[in-house]
């Protein structure tokens, strides 16, 4: 048996075969969000119909740890096809709860998961002074912002 390293199945296989990676051309949204303390990096392009504000294809870079990539993988896979108010209800827990568990030195993949989705959506709203930004995403936005100026 090969070691897993606390590592859950769902984790194994989102790592070996990541969902939704690469990058969209021509994006409504970008957010890349970086762990100054681990130096992982991951960036996620994303499309929104204006209308439904559905999020109709999301696309992820994660230049790091494979529980980065898992995380990625799973919270991609999640948000796909659901309204941005519906994606701003997900949290890094729902996405550590998809994968099984990690242990917890790595719980910090997944919050990086969740940041880069936050930057994304947040990015679309810059492009589109017009549409109000939810409250929820304001208070994301702004929380990740106080974490980055921590580091
Ligand atoms: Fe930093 Fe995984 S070790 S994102």
């Amino acid at each position: 048996m090969q070691p897993t390293l606390g590592y859950s199945e769902q984790v194994l296989e989102h790592f070996r075969n990541p969902q939704n990676t690469g990058e969209l051309e021509d994006p409504d949204g970008t957010g890349e969000v970086g762990n100054p303390v681990c130096g992982d990096m991951m960036r996620i392009t994303l499309k929104v119909d204006d209308e439904s504000e559905i999020i109709q294809d999301i696309k992820f870079k994660t230049f790091g740890c494979g529980a980065a990539i898992a995380s990625s993988s799973v919270l991609t896979e999640l948000v796909k096809g659901k309204t941005i108010r519906e994606a701003l209800q997900i949290t890094n827990q729902d996405v550590v709860d998809e994968l099984g568990g990690l242990p917890s030195i790595k719980v910090h993949c997944s919050v990086l998961a969740e940041q880069a989705i936050v930057a994304a959506l947040r990015d679309y709203y810059d492009q589109h002074p017009e549409k109000e930004i939810p409250p929820e995403l304001a208070k994301k936005a702004q929380t990740r912002e106080e974490t980055e100026a921590q580091h």
